[in-house]
């Protein structure tokens, strides 16, 4: 150390930490990548609603809203620490319980978020060993490979070749194999059973993130896994998010009791984050009754995907058939991207609008999400956007 200066360098000019952060923002800025914050109205400034994941429309429903204040009521506004610090209420209880018979899983864990879900699963069963990630899985997962410090191989998007041949060429004891079962921007659906197949094959556990499909895909919407007949399969692990078709806020992982042991000692997004707020597993659970009561309502945002996804390809924006309720509108270019949400909202529609490093390049979209409560009227408006949209990218 130089004694002199008090460890700095008397000769060279003082340095603006902050200058390089401006000079990539501009960077961005100019490839259209800039990102902002809008201010919203509760009912989402009067405009139709396809950018939220509110799938069955239950983030307003009434007992929804009653579920959360009474929770609140009962066990205060935040959970107050750690579940294993202060311990687990009845009310965490009874929501992993009813997510473990909902999903046919043997056991569940509540953790804060689908996020939190996903970074404890993937580094707790991977950790040490092999992960083999689809392509296209949510950030989530990739943080979770990044995490996890498990050697990582990231295999073409549904290449299921490509999973077996990493699990067979392994030197690893252990392997987990993770994939999105309804991917969260193309909207399509993974070959779940094949890749089962190859795990049990290779002695790899599944994990099969179940965000976009729980509360939608399947006959009574219990998810993607449950619908390719292999709830409750040992070497199947799932995590679910509580904020999308429930309509609550959370995330949860699910599978055989060994995976819940090790989720607990060695989980550290569920030992060192707060439990989840009773608020949301209270509105949590009222979802949970509403779709185990009303289950025509996973068809019926299925039903409202295609007929979006059928209006896009007649007007040739080429969206493929949904798998549960996201329609992607793939336009190139961010700002072909932009301009097209633009167009929506011009036509009281709100969509995403899904640019680099959400999509790769040359892959920025739209992103339709139906929801099961849409009307008809609302069907007849978003149609007349499409319109506008298939027009300007001709007049591009
Ligand atoms: C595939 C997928 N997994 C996980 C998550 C994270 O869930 P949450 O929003 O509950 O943190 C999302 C949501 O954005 C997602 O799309």
């Amino acid at each position: 150390m130089d004694m002199a200066t008090g460890g700095g360098d008397a000769h060279l000019p003082p340095v603006d930490p902050l200058a390089r952060l401006r000079v990539a923002a501009q960077a961005r800025e100019a490839a259209g990548l800039r990102r902002t914050l809008r201010p919203r109205t509760p009912d989402h400034d009067g405009l139709i609603d396809l950018a939220s994941n509110d799938y069955l429309g239950l983030s307003r429903d009434e007992r929804l809203v009653e579920a959360a204040v009474r929770a609140a009521r009962e066990w205060g506004a935040g959970s107050t620490g750690s579940r294993l610090v202060t311990g687990t209420t009845s009310l965490h209880a009874e929501l992993e319980d009813r997510l473990r018979a909902f999903t046919g899983a043997a056991g569940a864990l509540v953790l804060s978020s689908g996020y939190l879900a996903n970074l404890a699963a993937v580094t707790a069963l991977g950790a040490g060993g092999l992960v083999v990630s689809d392509a296209g899985n949510h950030a989530s997962i990739i943080d979770g490979c990044r995490l996890s410090r498990a050697r990582v191989t990231v295999t073409p998007h549904k290449d299921v070749e490509a999973v077996e041949k990493a699990l067979a060429d392994r030197d690893e004891e252990h392997a987990l194999v993770v994939t999105d079962a309804v991917f969260s921007v193309d909207g399509d659906l993974a070959p779940l059973r094949e890749l089962h197949e190859a795990a049990v094959r290779y002695g790899a556990l599944l994990l099969v993130d179940e965000a976009h499909s729980i509360g939608v895909v399947g006959e009574r919407g219990q998810g993607a896994v449950h619908a390719a007949g292999l709830a409750g399969h040992p070497s199947v692990v799932m995590t679910v998010t509580l904020s999308k078709a429930l309509g609550s806020q959370g995330g949860a992982v699910l599978g055989a009791p060994e995976v819940m042991r090790a989720l607990v000692d060695a989980g550290r997004p569920f030992i060192f984050d707060t439990g989840l707020a009773p608020s949301c597993a209270g509105s949590a659970l009222a979802a949970l009754d509403i779709v185990s009561d009303h289950p025509e309502l996973p068809g019926r945002a299925r039903r409202h995907a295609l007929a979006l996804a059928g209006a896009a390809a007649d007007r040739g924006l080429g969206a493929v058939d949904p798998a549960a309720a996201v329609v992607p509108v793939v336009l190139g270019p961010p700002q072909a991207a932009l301009a097209a949400a633009e167009v929506f909202a011009e036509h009281g529609v709100r969509v995403g609008c899904f640019r680099p490093p959400s999509v790769p390049s040359g892959r920025s979209c739209l992103r339709l999400t139906a929801r099961a409560n849409l009307g008809s009227d609302d069907l007849a408006v978003i149609a007349g956007a499409l319109t506008a949209v298939a027009e300007m990218k001709v007049n591009v």
